[in-house]
């Protein structure tokens, strides 16, 4: 349970909302946990058939929250919430539909990568500064951003930490439309119901058969999580851990 994340049956549609507005959808373990058990509920429930991740306007999350990186840089326990999430969306049974309004960093990027359609805004930025930060791709982004969108355009957006618009994210195959602030819970919804009413089966065998090798996928998001628990130790992510904490805003 969080007080951050909002789940909301509409039909045979989960909704699990992102709800932390004041620090722009940063993910606290507690935040992990919950959305990490509305995704397992939900694929046990023949009741659920499709589930929906929503932030709030101008933002779908910062990230992972960096004072929780701090604290483990400096010999605080990492737990392992976030990496089960990542196994629970590799594993996902149900098709995930998300909407992204405004901020969408590290996590709240590669997210979408294990989604099956994702909306965004026109203002909407993704971005995964994981090397500027010191620390390595997580998620399983490694495998899945260069074959969704070629070698180049993954390398960009997780090599250069290039900044990608909704427009270039569209272009590039990263998400499935871009539509309006006003029309993005809409057109979410839409979308979730219309897959809420195909054939169960054969849309999960349809999907199991897109989504390839979920094994493999699992090793690489693990593989991934040793080489970052690893980088939030080292000398270069706690430099930029604590230069962002202690960030001064402008007057
Ligand atoms: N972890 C913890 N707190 C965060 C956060 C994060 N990842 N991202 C934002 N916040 C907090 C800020 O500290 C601030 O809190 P405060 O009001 O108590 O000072 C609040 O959220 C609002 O953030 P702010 O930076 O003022 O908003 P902004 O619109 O100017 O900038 C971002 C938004 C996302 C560009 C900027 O906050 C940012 O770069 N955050 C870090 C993103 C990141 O590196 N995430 C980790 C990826 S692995």
């Amino acid at each position: 349970m969080s007080e951050h994340i909002q789940i909301e049956r509409r039909g045979a549609v989960q909704v699990i909302r992102l709800d932390r507005p004041d620090k722009k959808n940063a993910l606290t373990r507690a935040m992990y946990v919950a959305m990490t058990e509305a995704l397992k509920s939900g694929d046990a429930d023949p009741g659920v058939r499709c589930h929906v991740f929503l932030g709030v306007p101008g933002a779908f999350s910062a990230g992972n929250d960096l004072a929780d990186f701090l604290a483990f840089s400096r010999g605080g326990k990492h737990g392992n919430e976030a990496f089960d999430l990542l196994e629970a969306l590799a594993r996902s049974e149900k098709p995930i539909v998300s909407g992204v309004d405004g901020i969408a960093v590290g996590i709240g990027t590669t997210i979408h990568l294990h989604c099956d359609l994702t909306f965004a805004t026109p203002r909407t930025l993704f971005h995964t500064p994981f090397v500027d930060l010191g620390i390595t791709p997580e998620a399983g982004s490694s495998l899945i951003a260069p074959l969704v969108m070629g070698r180049q355009q993954a390398f960009a957006l997780l090599g250069l930490c290039e900044p990608f618009p909704a427009e270039r994210a569209k272009a590039c195959g990263l998400i499935y439309e871009v539509v309006g602030e006003d029309e993005l819970e809409e057109a979410v919804l839409a979308a979730a119901e219309r897959i809420a009413g195909k054939p169960p089966e054969a849309l999960r065998i349809a999907r199991d058969l897109m989504r390839g090798d979920r094994e493999e996928l699992v090793a690489r998001i693990r593989e991934e999580s040793r080489l970052f628990a690893a980088r939030l130790t080292s000398d270069e992510a706690k430099a930029a851990f604590q230069a962002f904490m202690a960030r001064k805003k402008p007057a």
